[in-house]
């Protein structure tokens, strides 16, 4: 792992499935309730490996796997987690349609992949200002580049803190 800052955005490394998942675990032990992680990136990108890192920083005992055909999967650690992944939500409206905005901001902590899907051409989004965004991109191999955006002042705090213990866990 290594982290390479600029301005508003930190891209963190990752040169295998597992440290993905360990970047996941680091994260998954920060978070507190109310707060989103939005995922980015494509197919095979990592994004269901890294929700499971968080799940285990969470103390979720249960097996995380991709809620594509559900869209959402709910999962109980130290907090609860809403596991979303919007692959095949064609109209970001069906989400409201669906009520799925009254899981967010609440005592629960939020992972949703795919979650450029769920934004509508309005720009309304299912989830709160504050939200941690991390776009995983891939080279084709098994190394991956982490670039985590965030929102809001908890969005920030969360993103400091974050690349911080990613620092530490090198
Ligand atoms: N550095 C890495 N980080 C994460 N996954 C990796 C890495 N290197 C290889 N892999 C492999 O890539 C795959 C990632 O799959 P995963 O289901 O997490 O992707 P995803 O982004 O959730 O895909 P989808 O869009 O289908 O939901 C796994 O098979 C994993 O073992
Ligand atoms: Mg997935």
């Amino acid at each position: 792992m290594s982290v390479v800052p600029d301005a508003s955005h930190v891209t963190l490394h990752s040169a295998s499935a597992s440290q993905t998942h360990r970047l996941g675990a680091l994260l998954g032990g920060l978070l507190r309730p109310g707060d989103v992680v939005l995922l980015e990136g494509p197919l095979g990108a990592g994004k269901t490996a890294l929700t499971q890192g968080i799940g285990a920083g969470l103390g979720v005992r249960e097996t995380i796997n991709s809620p594509t055909f559900t869209l959402l999967k709910e999962y109980m650690g130290r907090l609860p987690l809403y596991h979303f992944d919007l692959y095949r939500i064609e109209d970001p409206e069906e989400l409201f349609a669906l009520g799925f905005e009254d899981y967010f901001g609440g005592e629960s902590v939020c992972v949703v992949e795919w979650a450029d899907r769920g934004v509508a051409a309005d720009g309304a989004t299912l989830w709160p200002a504050s939200w941690l965004r991390i776009a995983i991109a891939t080279d084709g191999g098994a190394k991956r580049a982490l670039t985590c955006s965030a929102s809001g002042a908890r969005g920030a705090a969360l993103l400091r803190a974050f690349v911080a213990a990613a620092e530490r866990g090198r």
